[in-house]
């Protein structure tokens, strides 16, 4: 699937033609037979690739920066502290978000471009208890990874909320809900589930709900998840106006999802990284991500001595692919490479290409094709 300029940038990725043809259908009712059938596969959907059988899903207009304020808000009252995990600009959000409804929170950083170790994790655990610990699976300003499962491991049995960031991570890399353990896991549609920008999605699972209803009400209207509650059980309900063609444009994209299968697409998300990696590396390129923490669905790379950003990403953009520049500390420094969602090896190559010419046109010297040929085993593995 190969479109006109091609946007590789963490989000938002490019959209199949299926699904454009859904979002393009004609505008119905939000309480249309036929939309009411959408948002409840689009629900079911989303909960399958949540891998739980228990949480209770919600999808309302919105982006995955209301996606994290609705799963805080309605899972930790003010004044209750909460621990944040962070591995960048995504993971320091939390912090803002906190102050924003009074709840006082402690913050475990890691450098930019490296994972905060579990151990260390362990070890604030061990010295405090929180009313919530939040973790950003991908931070898309660092494209670092985190240990998810070894982070699992220790909030088990623990009276904390584990809430999850999945903005850049769920649908191209694994996100067991139910055996993590994981309390609210949010997302946007944007990214790695590859629909049209504009959704909020969240899982709580029965012991957030139960959070949330053992409180009598929460700072926030639209954002609260009581009120959207009756509508997600029946979607003819209503509370508010809900995005229909976004929702029926996202239920064909988790169609399409599921018709690959789970297993096959994190699998496919991992071969196109070691394409992706095999080949910038091959340029010469270093990543801003320390090896054992680089996800698969971006990747940050610094700029060689002499590239200048903005020239950089204006040469590809000329040749039909639009990179992101890096944010906060690595603005000007590096850029940021999506790979995630339905691209398969034809985007992969075309965009490691266009890295390769234009680093040829700032006068870094490479040999033609030498991304491609250090890319190929990946492709046909
Ligand atoms: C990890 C992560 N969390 C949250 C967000 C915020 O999502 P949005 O831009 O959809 O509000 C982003 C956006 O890039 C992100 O990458």
């Amino acid at each position: 699937m190969i479109d006109e300029t091609l946007t590789m940038i963490p989000g938002p990725t490019p959209v199949h033609p299926r699904i454009l043809d859904a979002l393009a259908r004609p505008t119905v009712s939000h309480v249309a037979p036929v939309f009411v059938e959408a948002f409840k596969s689009a629900l079911a959907d989303f909960k399958k690739l949540c891998q739980s059988s228990l949480g209770q899903p919600f999808i309302v207009a919105g982006s995955g920066t209301l996606a994290m304020e609705m799963a805080l808000v309605n899972s930790v009252a003010p004044g209750e502290p909460i621990l944040v995990v962070s591995q960048g600009y995504f993971g320091d959000r939390w912090g803002d978000l906190a102050a924003a409804f009074g709840i006082p929170c402690d913050v475990l950083r890691a450098e930019w471009g490296r994972a905060v170790p579990a151990g260390e994790v362990a070890a604030r655990l061990a010295s405090k208890t929180y009313s919530a610990v939040t973790v950003t699976h991908v931070d898309t300003s660092t494209g670092t990874c985190a240990p998810v499962e070894a982070y699992a491991g220790l909030l088990k049995g623990r009276e904390e909320l584990f809430i999850l960031d999945g903005v850049c991570a769920t649908g191209g890399v694994d996100e067991p809900c139910d055996s993590w353990g994981v309390d609210i896991l949010l997302t946007g549609a944007q990214k790695a589930i590859a629909a049209p920008p504009g959704l909020a999605l969240c899982l709580f699972s029965p012991r957030a709900m139960e959070k949330r209803k053992s409180r009598s009400s929460v700072p926030a209207y639209y954002a609260d998840i009581l009120r959207w509650l009756p509508i997600m059980e029946d979607p003819s309900r209503y509370f508010a106006t809900p995005p229909v063609n976004e929702i029926v444009s996202l239920a064909e994209a988790l169609r399409l999802l599921h018709s690959e299968g789970l297993p096959a697409r994190f699998a496919r998300h991992r071969r196109l990284a070691s394409a992706v990696r095999a080949g910038l590396t091959a340029l010469g390129l270093e990543y801003v991500t320390e090896e054992s923490s680089r996800a698969d669905t971006l990747s940050v790379l610094r700029y060689p001595e002499g590239v200048v950003d903005l020239a950089f990403r204006k040469e590809a953009a000329s040749r039909g692919v639009v990179f992101a520049g890096g944010l906060g500390p690595i603005a000007g420094k590096a850029f940021r490479f999506g790979h995630m969602g339905n691209i398969g090896t034809g985007e992969v190559a075309r965009a490691l290409t266009v890295i390769e010419e234009s680093l040829r046109a700032a006068g870094i010297s490479i040999v033609p094709g030498t991304a491609l040929a250090a890319a190929a085993p990946f492709h046909s593995a």
